[in-house]
């Protein structure tokens, strides 16, 4: 007999998700099977209750969000939205999804900003903002700047930026560094990164969650390692830096120590990553020299 509660419908839900080769292992399957639920339900995923009995318009509306979800559409798309650092962001298709992951990066930044007088953080390949709108939300007196290559999710960004209020971001298109204002240069505080760093030849190995639904342009800057705009973003980071600026960049933990030697080599201070809780995500640290 088809499920009709809560419980039954959550366990099915859970089970098709675990089941499906088109998303990332490491999702709480069982969490996205409640999210997608409430939101049909219209309440909270701590609040559903296994015995209520569910209507078969709203049990069909239900199976058919987890159907898709199992085919790979990312979660955010499916709801509309996806929470990040407290904030609600809309998201769109043929966009980058803002990362949980990435919540990392914004402590970080915020934690080296919130002392300074008026500071400055750039966000290098921004996407759609949510490291840049996060972190000017965190510290309103600061100036901060997001640079992305991709119209589309800048548009998206700022129409995000103006619906929560925020207005001490600027999202800017901009080739990494090349289009931001010259008067910047050797005055930014941090300069935080979630760039591109997936090999061309190993694009086809991911997830279709992520390679179908997500401009590649995001994923991979095709250059023979996948590491030419990390590269660029490291050696160039000493010129736009102030002394005693921080670089932090969000990276795969197989990258660490690349991207740690590349920070030396631009005469930057190794000052090791910085790791969430569940060791999911790593932040490279390095700071510019004070003198
Ligand atoms: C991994 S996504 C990260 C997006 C965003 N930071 C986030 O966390 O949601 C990488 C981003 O790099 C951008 N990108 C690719 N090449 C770029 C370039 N040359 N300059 C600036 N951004 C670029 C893509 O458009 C994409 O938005």
């Amino acid at each position: 007999m088809d499920p009709r509660t809560v419980g039954p419908l959550l366990a099915l839900g859970e089970r098709v998700l675990t089941d499906s080769s088109h998303l990332f292992d490491d999702h709480d399957h069982r969490r996205e099977a409640e999210d997608l639920l409430a939101s049909v339900l219209d309440t909270e995923a701590d609040d559903l209750d296994d015995q209520e009995e569910v209507s078969r318009r709203l049990r069909e509306r239900y199976l058919s969000l987890v159907a898709r979800r199992a085919g790979g559409e990312p979660f955010p798309l499916l709801v509309g939205h996806i929470v990040f650092n407290g904030l609600e962001l809309k998201v769109k298709p043929g966009t980058f999804m803002p990362r949980p992951s990435s919540e990392l990066t914004v402590g970080r930044a915020a934690k080296r900003l919130r002392g300074r007088k008026h500071p400055v953080l750039v966000d290098l390949a921004t996407g759609t903002g949510p490291i840049a709108i996060a972190v000017a939300d965190e510290v309103p007196h600061a100036e901060v700047w997001g640079a992305d290559i991709d119209d589309a999710m800048l548009a998206l960004g700022r129409r995000n930026a103006r619906t929560l209020g925020i207005t001490n971001v600027r999202l800017r298109r901009s080739d990494l560094y090349a289009g931001l204002p010259h008067r910047l240069m050797g005055s930014v505080d941090v300069v935080t990164g979630h760039i591109p760093y997936v090999p061309p030849d190993e694009v086809d190995d991911l997830p279709s969650e992520v390679r179908e639904f997500e401009p590649l342009t995001s994923l991979t800057d095709y250059s023979e390692d996948g590491l030419g705009l990390m590269r660029r973003a490291v050696a160039e980071a000493p010129e736009w830096l102030k002394p005693g600026g921080w670089l932090l960049l969000e990276i795969s933990h197989d990258l660490e120590s690349k991207i740690r030697r590349l920070c030396t080599k631009a005469g930057l201070e190794d000052h090791g990553v910085g790791r969430d809780a569940d060791d999911l995500s790593l932040v490279v640290e390095a700071r510019k020299p004070r003198a």
